[in-house]
């Protein structure tokens, strides 16, 4: 179960694939300019539960985040996978 957390509540988040992908499929509102390169840099999300579950972040990935000095829970969503195997995760960003 995939939880992202908004100012009005929490919304369950269900599927696979991107963590953007699913934002965008459960009208989550996420920004993104660069269709998820790893580009932007404006799709970060901050892993409040459930990091340990999650890949490590790919060289790319990496890049931007020491780039844009982002804490240690912070990772792009464009680059993070999710799939059933994703038992709790909750996530959220400073806009929503
Ligand atoms: S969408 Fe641009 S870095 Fe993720």
């Amino acid at each position: 179960m995939i939880q992202a957390v908004l100012s009005k509540g929490e919304h369950t988040l269900s599927g696979s694939g991107t963590l953007l992908d699913l934002c965008i499929n459960h009208a989550i509102p996420l920004s993104s300019s660069c269709r998820g390169r790893a580009i932007c840099g404006k799709c970060i999300v901050t892993i409040h539960e459930g990091q340990n579950q999650l890949p490590a972040p790919s060289e790319l990935e990496e890049s931007k985040l020491i780039q844009l000095k982002c804490p240690e829970n912070t990772r792009l969503a464009c680059q993070v996978h999710v799939d059933g195997e994703t038992s709790h995760l909750k996530i959220s960003t400073p806009y929503w």
